[in-house]
């Protein structure tokens, strides 16, 4: 069966510990000392040397095509891309998504795919031939980027399972945030849970919407919405999860400097706290953040080639042990 990545509801408990491990294991052994580890990014650093990556991009990015593809390269591996895809690949001839991935996937051994609609690499997914990873679709979900994320997360607050979580932003449309909140949902009463209470933070036309929102409540997490952020709201929070306002997919002007994490603002968050970014940036987040200790959102994107080697490894059946079979963490809980 192909491996591929398309949300994080595929995601179990036992694929996490594999892909943290292995992260954390890249992570460390570049840090360690002498030129040799820092060329061999991973105890897997030639893993990948007979596969080739396709990056299929039909939007913008910066850190995800070029965190794939530099993980790639630091697992042996060889990379084409096509960086805009909706202006420079056959899309502007007219044709399918199903019909360029049934010609890429003949190409490569394995896809990553970003695009402007929802739902997008669920349908490359069922007409590929190789594994294809989700690296955005549309509104829907950026899952590898919610493991980086959680893997930051966790690398501050290793064991914590009643984390206070405030998203921030753009929560209508940051596919980013419906990622991590699933996550958050999913995980609750598993050895991987990590959130005790989610604050969703942001004017009304762009709250969370209803069925993540319903998810988290389900799962029993402690939920609170908010309009605004108030200097009791960033005192009473471990994790800040600020996003930019998604403006390319908005009708209207959304205004984005309602929200913003202020210097003041921020003054009251407390020692240990961390605020996280899944970036770019806009307003919401002023420069003068990044001095503050808490600002861990460059260490975020930095950890975002650790986790995404380690997802290749997985989807090539390199990264040991091996993870469940796919059935999701709701089978796995009643092993918790
Ligand atoms: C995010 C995305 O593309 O959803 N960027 C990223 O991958 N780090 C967030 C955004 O574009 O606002």
């Amino acid at each position: 069966m192909l491996r591929h990545v398309v949300t994080v509801r595929d995601f179990t408990p036992s694929f996490l510990d594999s892909v943290f491990r292995s992260a954390a294991a890249s992570k460390r052994q570049h840090a360690g000392r002498g030129r040799r580890a820092r060329v061999r990014w991973s105890p897997h650093w030639n893993a990948l040397r007979d596969h080739v990556m396709i990056s299929l991009f039909y939007e913008a990015s910066t850190r995800t095509r070029h965190s794939f593809e530099a993980a790639m390269a630091r697992l042996g591996g060889k990379v084409i891309t096509t960086e805009n895809a909706a202006e420079f690949s056959s899309a502007i001839k007219g044709e399918t998504l199903e019909d360029s991935i049934r010609i890429e996937s003949g190409y490569g051994d394995v896809i990553v795919l970003r695009h402007k609609e929802t739902g997008a690499a669920a349908r490359a997914a069922a007409v590929s031939d190789v594994p294809v990873i989700n690296a955005g679709d549309g509104d829907g979900e950026h899952p590898t980027q919610a493991l980086l994320d959680l893997f930051t997360i966790a690398e501050r607050f290793p064991g914590r399972r009643d984390l206070r979580v405030t998203f921030v932003g753009d929560l209508l449309k940051g596919r980013t945030v419906h990622s991590l909140a699933y996550l958050a949902a999913m995980l609750e009463g598993t050895p991987a849970g990590f959130a005790g209470k989610v604050n969703f933070v942001a004017p009304e036309i762009m709250q969370i919407p209803q069925p993540v929102e319903g998810l988290v409540r389900e799962s029993g997490l402690s939920v609170a919405l908010h309009d605004g952020l108030s200097p009791s709201l960033v005192a009473d929070s471990d994790v800040i999860y600020m996003t930019r306002t998604q403006s390319e997919r908005h009708d209207v002007a959304a205004g984005g400097d309602s929200y913003a994490l202020t210097e003041s603002l921020a003054s009251a968050l407390h020692d240990d706290a961390i605020v996280l970014h899944p970036l770019p940036r806009n307003r919401e987040l002023p420069e003068a953040i990044d001095r503050l200790p808490q600002a861990r959102y460059f260490e975020q994107a930095r950890n975002g080639l650790f986790v995404r080697m380690a997802v290749l490894l997985w989807v090539f059946g390199e990264l040991a042990p091996p993870t469940a079979a796919p059935g999701g963490v709701r089978e796995e809980r009643a092993y918790a």
